[in-house]
């Protein structure tokens, strides 16, 4: 059911195929099918990994790529299904899109087409327009209301005072939020996020905060470890250095306690970091690893200390639909602080015209404190 009120075209920034440059583009705005809204964006982010992800290096994706699958906006038409959102109703929207007929069938919308034929030609046929642009069709399900007046209403009045740019990052601290859960983090748990200085490992700090647990943040920048746990509540952070020694390291993480649970969130330039070693062989009996990096390769795993130690070791990708709902819950508590509450500042704003300038800021400042963001 399409508003009368949408304009017939709107702008949007196309990749016609990896390895080729974005250009601006006038296309269709798009019909709320069955299944999906339509979406005014008014914040997308400017990830510090997009010319990377265009490049095609490691991700595949289809034709006329609009990139991005996070974003916040408004309703602007409902489909014939749609039971409970409604137009103008602020909306977080993220990536992680599932066939309905089949879960198994997993895309990142607007990154990654999935390593099946299925996945291929489910992303190809529906899903190739994310949302570097000024609307988007939404899969319902990815699609998740905001309350307005508590996140973002004056604090004179009981709101938060957040921006539309400050609830984005809700569509990248669930990644963490998913992989917590499933190694089920308790509150008053020690967990070892490592690294912990980028965009979703220093995340996974906020969260993992959020939750209740004191964390030690391992990685090797002391500047920005030192800045993250200024931004926390004192004594929830403790920071360890990856020197690259494995004993050492793992001595100075078991220097705080028992730890209960490591997250790993490495990109592929640490495959032959010795920190996953360092962090692993911390763990208590009965610890639980979670595994959500992206290393191509294999990892050395120490066999004999994880038998020993009864180490539940699991793989993650992304999380859960509940999970997107839960992270919003704790944002809408006050438990999860956000913006520059989170020690998070928005460097920069961009129109989609701007987009080489918005790239190659986003690509200069990939650590947590700094973001990027699209206002199509
Ligand atoms: N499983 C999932 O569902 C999922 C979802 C989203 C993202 N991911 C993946 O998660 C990974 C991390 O994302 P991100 O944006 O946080 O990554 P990032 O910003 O590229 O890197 C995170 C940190 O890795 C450390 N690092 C970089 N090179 C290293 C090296 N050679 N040795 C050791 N450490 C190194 C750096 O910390 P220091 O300099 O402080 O050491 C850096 O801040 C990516 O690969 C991404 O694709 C997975």
């Amino acid at each position: 059911m399409a508003s009368t009120t949408l304009p017939t075209t709107m702008k949007a920034l196309v990749c016609e195929e990896a390895g080729k440059p974005l250009q601006l583009k006038t296309l269709p705005v798009p019909t709320a099918t069955p299944g999906s809204v339509v979406v005014k964006i008014l914040v997308t982010a400017a990830d510090p990994g997009l010319a990377h992800i265009l490049s095609g290096r490691v991700f595949t994706f289809p034709k006329n790529l609009v990139p991005c699958g996070r974003a916040v906006g408004r309703v602007a038409a409902i489909g014939p299904d749609t039971t409970s959102l409604t137009e103008g109703q602020l909306v977080l929207i993220e990536p992680f899109v599932r066939a309905r007929d089949d879960p198994n069938v997993q895309i990142l919308w607007g990154t990654f087409d999935g390593p099946t034929p299925a996945s291929k030609k489910f992303t190809a046929d529906n899903w190739s327009r994310g949302t570097l642009a000024e609307y988007c069709r939404t899969p319902l399900e990815n699609c998740h209301p905001l309350n307005e007046k508590l996140l973002c209403g004056s604090p004179s009045e009981g709101g938060f005072g957040y921006r539309p740019e400050d609830l984005l990052a809700l569509s990248k601290q669930v990644v963490a939020y998913g992989g917590l859960r499933g190694i089920h983090l308790e509150p008053g748990e020690t967990v070892i996020v490592a690294p912990a200085t980028g965009m979703f490992s220093g995340a996974a700090v906020q969260v993992a905060v959020a939750m209740g647990a004191k964390v030690i943040a391992f990685s090797r920048n002391k500047a920005v470890l030192e800045q993250i746990q200024a931004t926390q509540p004192a004594g929830r952070v403790e920071i360890v250095l990856n020197t690259g020694d494995v004993e050492k390291d793992t001595a100075a993480l078991k220097q705080f306690g028992p730890v209960d649970a490591y997250i790993d969130i490495s990109p592929f330039q640490a495959a032959k970091s010795t920190h996953v070693r360092s962090a692993i062989m911390a763990v208590r009996q009965y610890g639980r690893v979670s595994l959500m990096g992206v290393i191509p390769g294999d990892i050395s795993v120490p066999y004999a200390y994880a038998m020993w130690n009864n180490l539940t070791i699991r793989g993650q990708y992304m999380y859960e639909r509940d999970d997107v709902r839960s992270l919003i819950k704790l944002a809408e508590a006050g438990v999860l602080p956000l913006g520059e509450k989170s020690g998070v500042k928005v460097i920069g704003k961009f129109g989609l015209d701007e987009f080489g300038q918005a790239i190659e800021l986003a690509s200069s400042h990939p650590e947590i404190g700094s973001t990027v963001v699209f206002t199509p």
